[in-house]
């Protein structure tokens, strides 16, 4: 099939649906200018996950060699304080708002897919801009500018850092004034609301896999957990995927373009039908 063909498909199938679930990856807010980590070019290949993406590598970099992940950290900020949700955040949330979407699991930490406008967000991975305390349970939303650029100014006041300089870098506990901690799921942590995410796969009519390599899980189980339950999978993504068996329709497109192009069906179609 074409891919005006498979666009077509895949409108049809969301313009019969009433409780269709997203689940995003890194993908989806690459054309908001955030790195995915597995492609060329991405966080994997620029820093060492066993120094960055568990917290006890994380904290060994840290205290061995305070600045060495500093410029890496900085940049990270950079870009999300410069990125916006793109047209494929915002044909989701269209979606919701015909009534189609119920839904979305999220991979991602940057927060883009409620400042879009949906409204039932899943972040199996956690939030960078909620913090979370390491000793009582307090934790709390941070808008991400301000967050941002109040670690941006306390950075910007010093030329290095100790291991202690870095921790002091986020808020305190407003509950008892310990230290705290973006509330993000590092490798080998617990990953959020799994329960929940899977409830909603195994419920879905559509399951749309948008921007995930699906190499992660258990996030990665949720179109085959859909699909098994007897819902229909539209995997958007430029490149292979480990969704490509269980797909019905297969958009091979950036996820920008090919969203915005079905939701736009989806209208045609929705609208000839009143
Ligand atoms: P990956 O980096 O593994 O995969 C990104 C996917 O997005 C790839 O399949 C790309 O082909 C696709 N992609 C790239 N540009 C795109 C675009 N413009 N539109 C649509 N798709 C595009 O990211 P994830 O699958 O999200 O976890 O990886 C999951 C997890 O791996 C992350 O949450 C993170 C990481 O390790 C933790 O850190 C716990």
């Amino acid at each position: 099939m074409s891919i005006d063909q498979e666009i077509e498909k895949a409108a049809q199938i969301l313009a019969k649906a009433s409780n269709a679930v997203a689940s995003c990856g890194a993908g989806i807010s690459a054309e908001s200018g955030i790195p995915t980590f597995r492609d060329p070019g991405g966080v994997w290949e620029r820093v060492d996950p066993s120094e960055a993406a568990t917290s006890e590598g994380l904290i060994a970099t840290l205290k061995r060699d305070p600045q060495k992940l500093l410029p890496f950290f900085m940049e990270l900020l950079e870009t999300f304080e410069r990125a916006e949700p793109n047209p494929a955040h915002y044909a989701l949330k269209e979606l919701e708002h015909m009534g189609i979407l119920k839904t979305v699991v999220t991979q991602n930490i940057d927060n883009l897919h409620l400042e879009a406008g949906n409204t039932d967000v899943i972040e199996v991975h956690g939030s960078g801009f909620r913090m979370r305390c390491l000793s009582c349970e307090w934790s709390k939303n941070y808008s991400r500018r301000e967050l941002i650029s109040r670690i941006k100014q306390k950075m910007s006041d010093a030329d290095s850092f100790t291991f202690s300089d870095i921790v002091e870098l986020m808020p305190k506990c407003e509950g008892c004034g310990a230290v705290t901690r973006p509330d993000v799921v590092m490798f080998g942590e617990q990953v959020k609301d799994i329960p929940r995410s899977f409830e909603a796969a195994r419920k879905c009519d559509v399951m749309l896999a948008i921007g995930t390599s699906g190499v992660v899980y258990p996030a990665a189980y949720l179109p085959f957990q859909a699909k098994d339950a007897g819902a229909r999978v539209i995997v958007v993504n430029p490149n292979e995927n480990a969704f490509q068996s269980v797909s019905d329709v297969y958009v091979p497109l950036k996820a920008g373009e090919a969203m915005e192009r079905i939701v736009k069906e989806v209208k045609e179609i929705v609208l000839d039908k009143k």
